[in-house]
């Protein structure tokens, strides 16, 4: 299904036009869809069934780690695959069982490891062998047993932007493929671990198959080369990444996807796992915004709209290209015009968009920036002390906001002031009022 279409002449997510989201609940404001969510999700587990993989979907929770949208997926039966005790603490809080539950990252603190550990999560993915060690460690001191799955470097070219690529030995990530013998074989030393499967992720926004054949095809060799070992190995983690349409990539259908992993993994009897994250929510999400000032300058045009980089960062980080459509749809001989759609904040890299062709806009439209489901609010900062911004999930002709709009009062109130400025901070209403 499209979730976001135009009927009537305004742009509708599922039911709900999203001029009327604005009025309920101003902008800027992040709006996804239920059934879109649902849709991917459901979408990717039966094109891993049909391929004949049996696999546990972990969602990776960075890519959106809104309660209601881990709630959804856990709903169809999706477990999380979770970077830090924070994500941990929200899966659980949202309801995914700790038995479907995989730890990853690079730098996981022994207080992490001891929380994740007396919750009893799936697996660790451990990324180097002074992790494999520490977690050893914390697990003996708790008299528990920590479930490994080695994160194998496979270095492979996943031909993503360099900033979201990390299959190559020269990212910080996963265990060299050459050291990965050893470190299995610490793992038979080592009290406070068990080896139970290897891992890998290569990048994300992938959208080509070939990288994934490549990695998947060196991670089974070494699957089976360890089991060959004796070691217990009964799990392979095939990471995430695949890539969504932002403009006009072409990314491969789910279903080529879930061949591959079939082919590379057949015969080896491990239980699989995949952790998509933006797969399952890139497209089901928009951030919408409101153009405040039209300013023509003497070379360009900018729409300055009230979101701004602190609210979706990807297009200044990543350099990546978010469609943007007018809310009101545009009459079909209306003239095209470019425009740098831009932010208020007081940087030259508060943009989303520049010389993008679009209909004519005035101050007070409503523009959508599409594709933001994924890798959009949990990225979000407060800087320039702007509230981070509301969440609104839709259902059909419902609508209900999953985060409200943060407060300027709470905002400000995380700070606290050091005794010697408080103190100054009680005589000043008496100067203010002239006392004192
Ligand atoms: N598993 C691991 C170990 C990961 O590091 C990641 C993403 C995923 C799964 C999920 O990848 P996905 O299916 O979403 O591609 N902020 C960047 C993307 C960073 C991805 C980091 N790791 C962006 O906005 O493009």
């Amino acid at each position: 299904m499209t979730p976001f279409h135009y009927q009537d002449g305004e742009l509708h997510a599922e039911q709900v036009p999203l001029a009327r989201i604005a009025k309920a609940v101003g902008t800027p404001v992040y709006v996804y869809s239920a059934g879109a969510l649902v849709g991917a999700y459901r979408r990717f587990a039966a094109a891993l069934a049909a391929a004949g993989v049996e696999a546990t979907i972990c969602y990776a929770l960075k890519a959106n780690s809104n309660q209601a949208v881990i709630a959804t997926f856990a709903a169809e039966g999706a477990g999380a695959d979770v970077v830090s005790e924070g994500e941990l603490r929200r899966a659980l809080a949202a309801g995914v069982p700790a038995q479907k539950i995989v730890f990853a990252g690079v730098g996981k603190t022994p207080e992490e490891m001891a929380f994740a550990l007396e919750t009893g999560i799936h697996q660790f993915n451990v990324e180097s062998l002074p992790e494999l060690e520490a977690l050893s460690a914390v697990a003996q001191r708790l008299g528990l047993v920590a479930p490994v799955a080695l994160r194998i470097n496979p270095d492979v070219d996943a031909k993503t932007h360099e900033k979201i690529s990390t299959g190559k030995a020269e990212n910080k990530f996963g265990i060299n493929y050459d050291q990965a013998p050893a470190v299995a074989a610490r793992c038979r030393e080592l009290p406070g671990v068990k080896l139970v499967g290897l891992a890998v992720h290569i990048g994300s926004q992938l959208t080509d198959l070939a990288p994934y054949r490549a990695a998947f095809e060196r991670l089974a060799a070494l699957y089976r080369a360890l089991a060959a070992e004796g070691h217990p190995l009964e799990r392979l983690d095939m990471g995430g990444g695949l890539g969504i349409a932002y403009r006009d990539e072409q990314p491969p259908p789910v279903e080529a996807y879930a061949r591959v992993v079939a082919e590379a993994t057949r015969g080896l009897g491990a239980r699989i796992i995949c952790e998509p994250g933006r797969h399952l929510v890139g497209n089901a999400g928009l951030l919408l915004t409101r153009a405040v000032y039209v300013k023509r300058g003497s070379s360009r045009a900018f729409v300055i709209v009230d979101g701004a980089m602190n609210d979706l960062i990807r297009p200044t980080l990543y350099e990546a290209w978010h469609d943007i459509v007018p809310v009101a749809a545009p009459a079909g001989d209306a003239p095209v015009e470019r425009y740098d759609i831009v932010g208020p904040i007081c940087e030259s890299g508060d943009f989303f968009a520049k010389q993008r062709p679009l209909p004519p806009l005035a101050a007070g439209d409503l523009i959508a920036l599409c594709s933001a489901g994924a890798y959009g609010s949990v990225m979000a900062s407060t800087y320039n002390t702007r509230p981070l911004v509301p969440e609104v999930l839709v259902k059909d002709r419902d609508f209900f906001v999953i985060r409200p709009r943060q407060e300027y009062a709470t905002l400000i109130a995380l700070d606290r002031l050091p005794p010697w400025l408080a103190e100054e901070e009680q005589v000043s209403p008496k100067r203010a009022a002239g006392g004192g």
